[in-house]
């Protein structure tokens, strides 16, 4: 995909926030930390147009970004980080949950999940939640430049096995650090449009 332009709409948290076009929508989701907002810089050769950040939680909101006006790509708040309270664990939930339950013009969830361990319940009632409201559901195992090249197939099978993925379900491992599988994942995004 050639990136003509691409940028920030804005942060929202309720329903009312959300951008009125009708732009189509690929929205991003995984634990806290995994690497969302850092993928969505490397698929746009962006550094910092998306915050990214070690401390785990630095997305609390759903953030709307701009690409070449053809559609959005959609940073959600990340789920699963345990030093959080439970009242806004329960509120970043219900961010979420609202966004994907309501939101027509969502055509594709990215479903993230660190290639260095097994996906997490939550991980796994997401993907379920993906398949059942009828999306594909697209897996990004991400921090490939974490591993040693000789572990890479063993974790790949862990995380379909997990998630009880079939053959033809689609897992992508990618690197924002290096930006391997960077080719492969805009293919897969630019397919989920033509259908
Ligand atoms: P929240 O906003 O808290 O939900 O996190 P996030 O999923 O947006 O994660 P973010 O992109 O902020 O990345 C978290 C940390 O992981 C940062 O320190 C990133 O530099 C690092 N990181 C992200 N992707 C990669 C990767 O592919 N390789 C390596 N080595 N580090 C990565
Ligand atoms: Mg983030």
């Amino acid at each position: 995909m050639k990136i003509r332009s691409c940028e920030f709409m804005i942060s929202a948290v309720s329903r009312n926030q959300y951008p009125t076009n009708e732009i189509p929508e690929i929205a991003l989701a995984g634990r806290s930390n995994v690497g969302k907002s850092s993928l969505i810089n490397m698929l746009l050769n962006r550094k910092k147009l998306a915050r990214t950040s070690s401390t785990p939680g630095k997305t609390q909101t759903i953030n709307f970004y701009m690409i070449n006006n053809e559609f959005h790509f959609v940073d959600l708040p990340g789920y699963g980080y345990a030093k959080v309270s439970k009242k806004s664990k329960e509120e970043w939930g219900k961010i979420i949950e609202t966004y994907l339950t309501t939101r027509e013009r969502l055509v594709e969830v990215i479903q993230l999940i660190d290639i260095r361990h097994k996906p997490t319940v939550q991980d796994v009632q997401m993907y379920n939640w993906i398949r059942h409201f009828g999306f594909k559901g697209i897996v990004v195992a991400t921090k490939l430049d974490k591993i040693k090249r000789s572990q890479r197939q063993k974790q790949i099978r862990l995380i379909r096995k997990t998630l009880e993925m079939n053959k033809e379900d689609i897992l992508i491992p990618v690197s924002s650090i290096n930006r391997e599988g960077k080719e492969r994942l805009w293919e897969v995004i630019g397919n989920t449009f033509i259908q």
